[in-house]
C-alpha cells in the first residue's frame, strides 16, 4: 500500500491542500472524495454518524479512524478513546489533531477490550469480501467488554445496479453485489486496487447471527444507508 489516502490527509492537515482524492469502482465511474469531508465536524456529519456518536458509552475504539474526526468529538465530550488505522498518514494526522491514543494497527491485530467499537463511513468496507465477514466479526466480538456494543454503518448498494427502466442488471452468477473493486488515486498517482464491501442490513444481521452476535437496526439514513448496533 502506497498510503496515498494517508498522504492526502497529511497534505490537508499541513496546509498543502490542492487536490481531492479520486475514487472509482468496477461498477462506477470516477468520483471526487473531497479532503475537507475527511476532516468534518460534528455538525457536518451524516445523521447516522451523529447517532452513532450519541450511542457511544464507556471506553471506545475507533477502527479505521482516518483523520480522527469522530474521536476528537468524543474526546471533547470526556470519553477515553483509542483510534487505530492501517494508514500511517492517518494516524500521524490523528495525533497532530490531538487524538491522545492513536496506533497504526490492523483491527485483526487489536487485543485490548472496549465498551464501544466504532466503524464509520461504510464500516463494513474493512471486511473487504463476504467470505471474510465472519472472521472480522468474530475478532470484533473478542474485543467487547461485557455489555459492549459495535456501532457500524453501511449501505445497500443494490440501487447502483438499477437501469433507467427500473430493472437490475447485476450478474446473479457473480459474487455478492456489495463486493466492489475499489480504485483510489491522488495527485495523479494510483493506489494498489482494494476490495471494499458494502453490506445490506439483512446480510449483516445474518452474518452476526452465525457468530453469536445480535444485530439491530439503529437508524436508517437518507440514501439506502444505515447504522447497526451489534451486541453479544
Ligand atoms: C473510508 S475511511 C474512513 C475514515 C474515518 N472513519 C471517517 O469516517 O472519516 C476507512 C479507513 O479504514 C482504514 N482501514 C482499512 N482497513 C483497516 C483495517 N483492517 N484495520 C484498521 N483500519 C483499516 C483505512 O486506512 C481508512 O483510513
Amino acid at each position: 500500500m502506497k498510503d496515498l489516502f494517508g498522504n492526502a490527509l497529511l497534505d490537508y492537515q499541513n496546509g498543502n491542500y490542492s487536490e481531492d482524492i479520486i475514487t472509482s469502482t468496477h461498477i462506477s465511474d470516477e468520483d471526487v472524495l473531497p479532503l475537507p469531508y475527511l476532516f468534518r465536524e460534528y455538525k457536518d456529519m451524516p445523521k447516522i454518524e451523529q447517532k452513532a456518536l450519541k450511542l457511544c458509552k464507556g471506553d471506545i475504539l475507533d477502527v479505521g479512524c482516518g483523520s480522527g474526526s469522530h474521536s476528537l468529538y468524543l474526546q471533547s465530550k470526556g470519553y477515553k478513546v483509542k483510534v487505530i488505522d492501517i494508514s500511517k498518514g492517518a494516524i500521524e494526522v490523528s495525533k497532530q489533531r490531538g487524538v491522545l491514543h492513536a496506533e497504526v494497527l490492523n483491527i485483526l491485530d487489536e487485543t485490548e477490550t472496549f465498551d464501544t467499537i466504532l466503524l464509520l463511513m461504510n464500516g463494513t468496507g474493512i471486511f473487504q469480501e463476504l467470505t471474510q465477514v465472519s472472521k472480522y466479526l468474530s475478532q470484533l466480538k473478542t474485543l467487547l467488554n461485557p455489555g459492549g456494543q459495535i456501532l457500524i454503518d453501511s449501505s445497500d448498494i443494490k440501487y447502483m445496479y438499477e437501469d433507467e427502466d427500473g430493472g437490475f442488471w447485476m450478474d446473479m452468477n457473480a459474487g455478492y453485489y456489495g463486493e466492489l473493486d475499489y480504485f483510489l488515486s491522488y495527485k495523479g498517482e494510483k493506489e494498489s486496487p482494494m476490495k471494499w464491501l458494502y453490506l445490506d442490513f439483512e446480510t449483516l444481521k445474518l452474518a452476526c447471527e452465525t457468530v453469536g452476535l445480535t444485530c439491530e437496526m439503529s437508524m436508517e439514513g437518507e440514501h439506502f444507508d444505515y447504522l447497526a448496533r451489534i451486541t453479544i
